[in-house]
């Protein structure tokens, strides 16, 4: 049988308990690499057990584990015990994301906190961790690389989104992050990209796509008529995490049935 791509490689996915990150922990499982399955409070702990349920009924290894990726000193914590317990961490899927949408000048600075702290000082705080790690540890053999980030992103980097500055804001900022520290640690041989999904059928967009109407607006918007699942992103995300993809560093991988397409000019302009 041909060696699964991630076969034994342990990876980080945070907000792993539903939407994208469950998708994306079971696929990368699929291929081989145990997966900490991070949730962010103790109300999700049901939700990310199901997910590592999941994993383990189709022989895979996961387990989850709590920690609040807008918190330093949880982040430390996280990497510390998943290094103490499985050696080392050799793949990030730098994930959890939220949404609190609101027209701009009725936008609390709560809200504006609540979605950058997540969404982008997350990522920083855990792609830190990240790489302090790779850094210590180098290319162990397991892959050409001596780690993978996958910072999820959304098509949201680029497309303006009335109603929605503080997500757009953290995705952009998201890009130039990873770019960033993509140009920054590839002579150490580590690879960061990002996955900027479409609209993919998740908790996050529910209201987007849940009934008939709905939907047929947002088809309006996907030139390939069809909402994203979220096995879409995880396949993509292993093949970005696999040797498969050695030479792709600092990119953006649009997974969106092509939203970025300006489906507005297609009979227009
Ligand atoms: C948002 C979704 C939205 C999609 C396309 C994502 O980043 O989280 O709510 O449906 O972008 O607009």
């Amino acid at each position: 049988m041909e060696k699964r791509k991630l076969e034994g490689q342990i990876a980080i996915v945070t907000g792993a308990s539903s939407g994208i990150g469950a998708g994306c922990s079971k696929e990368l499982a699929k291929a081989g690499a145990t997966v900490v399955v991070n949730y962010p409070v103790p109300g999700a702990k049901a939700m990310a057990e199901a997910v590592v349920k999941d994993i383990n009924s189709t022989g895979g290894v996961a387990i989850t584990y709590k920690c609040d990726v807008s918190r330093e000193d949880e982040v430390k914590q996280m990497f510390a015990d998943v290094v103490e317990q499985f050696g080392t961490v050799d793949i990030l899927i730098n994930n959890a994301g939220l949404q609190k949408d609101a027209k701009f000048t009725e936008m609390t600075l709560d809200q504006w906190n609540f979605v950058i702290g997540v969404n982008l000082t997350g990522q920083f705080l855990c792609a830190r961790e990240a790489i302090k790690e790779f850094l210590r540890r180098g290319v162990n053999g397991k892959s050409k690389s001596a780690g993978k980030i996958i910072c999820m992103s959304s098509v949201h980097e680029v497309i303006p989104w009335a109603g929605h500055a503080n997500y757009a804001a953290s995705k952009g900022g998201v890009m130039l992050m990873m770019k960033t520290i993509a140009q920054e640690f590839a002579p150490k041989r580590i690879r960061i990209n990002s996955i900027a999904p479409g609209a993919i059928a998740t908790p996050i967009n529910h209201d987007a796509w849940d009934t008939a109407e709905h939907l047929q607006q947002l088809l309006k918007l996907i030139p390939q008529k069809r909402v994203g699942q979220v096995e879409d992103i995880g396949r993509a995300a292993v093949w970005l995490a696999s040797d498969d993809a050695d030479y792709v560093n600092g990119t953006t991988l649009f997974v969106d049935g092509g939203m970025t397409l300006y489906p507005g000019f297609e009979d227009n302009g």
